[in-house]
């Protein structure tokens, strides 16, 4: 690759085109419970190289502003949210959730010199149990998305983010490489108790899986074929939607997993999970491993979204455990196995010195699906696709099926979401 494709990649700042292009969808932005009730604390937010504040006025309404006070920059983490609005402690300047400054006490109310302070706001709306942003212009405002799961009670549902600390282009490219699952994951698929005891897990045992790609109308579908029993082949639907939206091939009776790579900046992102299952409700037991972190969850650093296992503690290397076969790179956990090889990179790695394969495939054509949705919103003020709530509304899938069968032949059954059906998984 060259390094100004890499540059258009990676950068996600104001007025990059990749950023202008994020800049059009809604972004997942919070957990609904960081935000619990009216008047609680205030959260200080990064979101694609923008410091800002969200916050949750008297009224419940929320608020996502400028992190600093329009008078001499103070954080507003610092405010008091109080009688609908954020009130800086430094002067007492307040603010309400549309950035609006309604106070300015040292000079006459009469003066109007309030009314003429604004500060930078964005809108922050709840859906599914998730706190979304939407930081594009006002006129292009799309609707809220369509993922099956903003639709599914709380307890079809189990949400979590995690910090990962790298450019958020080599985080997503993890969640869209089929064939990393077969090294890197080989142990779990047979521990790890949300994935052990499935079909599809022992089919993992080829590892020279190939790959069909097509483009969805959101995104790609991302088939991986693996050997099966005599004249049948084992597939793996992984789909990519825009911008940075993976969902993984289910397991079994278990729940369905999604990601999302939300850069904070160029080189820290959010890996959102999203586990649920259509058809039922969690189970007691799902809930209890992913609290502990299991599944493709986290345990944190108390107080923040922080994995406990990270790079300031070489993410507990046990060498005995990688000798041993425990687990195959010595690190605990899919998702810690996940970051800590893509944070080994560097914060945003060098792709003029990769040599891709053809296990890349995928990986090849997302960077060029998003590089053409950027650069045709630049030079043609093209809208980018994958806003619209119909492309969300598709599903990751297992299946076996015959040789001389087209991996599309069960598109509708298994690829779309279909209210309160069973996902298709082996
Ligand atoms: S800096 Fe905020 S009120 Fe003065
Ligand atoms: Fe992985």
């Amino acid at each position: 690759m060259r390094q100004e494709d890499n540059e258009l990649l990676t950068r996600t700042d104001a007025g990059t085109p990749m950023g202008e292009m994020f800049r059009r969808y809604w972004l997942p932005a919070m957990l609904d419970s960081e935000l619990p009730e009216p008047d609680c604390p205030p959260v200080r937010l990064k979101l694609l190289g923008e410091r800002l504040i969200a916050f949750r006025d008297s009224d419940g309404k929320l608020g996502l502003i400028d992190e600093f006070c329009a008078h001499r920059g103070v954080s507003l983490w610092f405010g008091r949210n109080e009688e609908c609005g954020l009130r800086c402690p430094y002067h007492g300047w307040k603010f309400d959730v549309t950035g609006q400054c309604t106070e300015v006490p040292s000079e006459p109310e009469e003066s109007g010199y309030a009314k003429k302070i604004k500060l930078k706001s964005y809108p922050l709306r709840e859906a599914g149990g998730v706190l979304w942003a939407y930081m594009g212009p006002p006129e292009e405002e799309p609707p809220l998305p369509g993922f099956e799961w903003t639709g599914l009670g709380p307890k079809h549902r189990y949400f979590s983010k995690r910090l990962q600390e790298c450019n958020w282009l080599q985080a997503f490219e993890g969640g869209i490489d089929s064939a990393h699952v077969s090294w890197l994951h080989s142990a779990d698929l047979h521990k790890d108790p949300l994935h052990r005891q499935t079909k599809g897990a022992n089919y993992q045992k080829d590892r020279k899986p190939s790959f069909e790609i097509l483009e969805s109308d959101g995104g790609l579908y991302i088939a991986a074929r693996r050997d099966a029993e005599e004249g049948h082949y084992y597939w793996r639907i992984t789909q990519y939607i825009m911008p940075f939206y993976t969902m993984i091939p289910p397991y079994g009776g278990n729940a369905l997993n999604g990601h999302a790579w939300v850069p904070i900046d160029d080189e820290n992102c959010f890996a959102w999970t999203f586990t649920y299952h259509p058809a039922r409700e969690l189970t007691g037991h799902e809930v209890e491993v992913m609290d502990g972190g299991g599944g493709i969850h986290v345990k944190y650093v108390p107080g923040t979204f922080r994995p406990l296992a990270n790079k300031d503690n070489d993410y507990m290397m046990d060498r005995a455990a990688q000798k041993a076969g425990e687990t195959y790179s010595g690190i605990r956990g899919i998702a810690i196995q996940d970051a800590s090889l893509q944070e080994s990179m560097g914060p945003i790695v060098d792709r003029t010195k990769e040599n891709l394969c053809t296990t890349d495939n995928a990986i090849i054509l997302a960077r060029s699906r998003l590089r053409k949705a950027a650069l045709a919103l630049r030079d043609k003020g093209q809208a980018p696709p994958g806003v619209a709530p119909h492309c969300h509304a598709v599903r990751p899938a297992t299946y076996v099926l015959p040789d001389k069968d087209s991996f599309l032949s069960v598109e509708e059954r298994a690829l779309h979401a279909k209210a309160g059906t069973e996902p298709v998984a082996i």
